[in-house]
């Protein structure tokens, strides 16, 4: 089974990260306290760029695995192979982390089995230890090992839920869109677009956000706003960026696609 990994390393330069709150603080406190962390918050916010940010500045490979439904214990801690006609234990990401030291970071930690947990419970409470059964081994956490999941609260229901003895094993720390004048500086940064351009897109999404919850399942996100301005600064016209970048990736429904072109209209004129 394939686990959406990637591992960065070390040397890589620090990816660019614009602060919303205390949230650089809370994750060096656990760093160094050896606590795990959980990041929440809705999609296209920052939480992912947040964590290659800080992996980087502490200079600790990332080992980031995306979670889905068939994720198993096993495509975390690891499985025997064959390799050349032997039988050979293949480590998972999670145990790599935990042997060599490193973040590990579970993206959309409720969609993986309910298996998942048992191997994360003594590894994220003062034991931190990962138990190996098939190996028989149980590793110990060094200092410089740390957990960070996330998820996504708006996509869950009800039999998506963390349990709360999964939950109350971590610092939480909630994510949302940035304030305006934040979100308009990442926008430029991120895509070279001047100041009122950012400007205007930021006003546009919060319209929209004002929308979401009635016609929407989720709003407008700062990934949506980098895209379409990255459009506009290749010389894409404003119309077709805007519904390119913003209003097809929001719905599939004509009526609200009508709706949302109509507000930006009128948000724009
Ligand atoms: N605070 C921020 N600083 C810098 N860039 C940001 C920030 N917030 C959002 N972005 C921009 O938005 C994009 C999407 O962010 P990211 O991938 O981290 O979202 P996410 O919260 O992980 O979303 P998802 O839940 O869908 O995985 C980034 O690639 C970056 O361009
Ligand atoms: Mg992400």
């Amino acid at each position: 089974m394939s686990t959406a990994l990637k591992q960065s390393t070390p040397e890589v330069p620090v990816p660019f990260y614009q602060p919303t709150g205390n949230e650089e603080q809370l994750f060096e406190v656990a760093w160094q306290r050896h606590l795990p962390l959980l990041l929440k918050g809705p999609t296209g916010c920052g939480k992912t760029r947040f964590v290659s940010h800080m992996a980087a500045k502490l200079g600790m490979p990332l080992y980031t695995v995306s979670c889905h439904d068939d994720l198993t214990a096993a495509d975390l801690t690891g499985r025997y192979l064959i390799k050349g006609g032997e039988t050979v234990w293949v480590d998972g990401p999670l145990t790599r982390a935990v042997r060599n030291g490193g973040i590990c970071y579970l993206d959309e930690v409720v969609e993986a089995r309910k298996d998942v947990t048992v191997v994360l419970h003594p590894l994220t409470d003062d034991r931190r230890l990962l138990p190996l059964d098939r190996t028989g081994e149980l590793l110990e956490a060094p200092d410089n090992f740390m957990l960070v999941v996330s998820y996504n609260p708006g996509y869950q229901n009800l039999l998506k839920q963390l349990k709360p003895s999964t939950r109350q094993r971590f610092l939480a720390v909630e994510f949302n869109f940035p304030d305006p004048d934040t979100e308009a500086d990442i926008i430029m940064r991120e895509s070279g677009i001047d100041a009122e351009g950012a400007r205007i897109l930021v006003r546009i999404a919060g319209n929209i956000r004002n929308l979401a919850g009635i016609d929407l399942e989720e709003a407008a996100s700062t990934r949506l706003l980098v895209y379409c301005a990255t459009l506009l600064k290749t010389g894409v016209a404003f119309d077709d960026a805007i519904q390119a970048a913003i209003i097809e990736p929001l719905s599939d429904d004509r009526d609200i696609i009508t709706g949302l072109r109509e507000a930006i209209g009128i948000i724009r004129g």
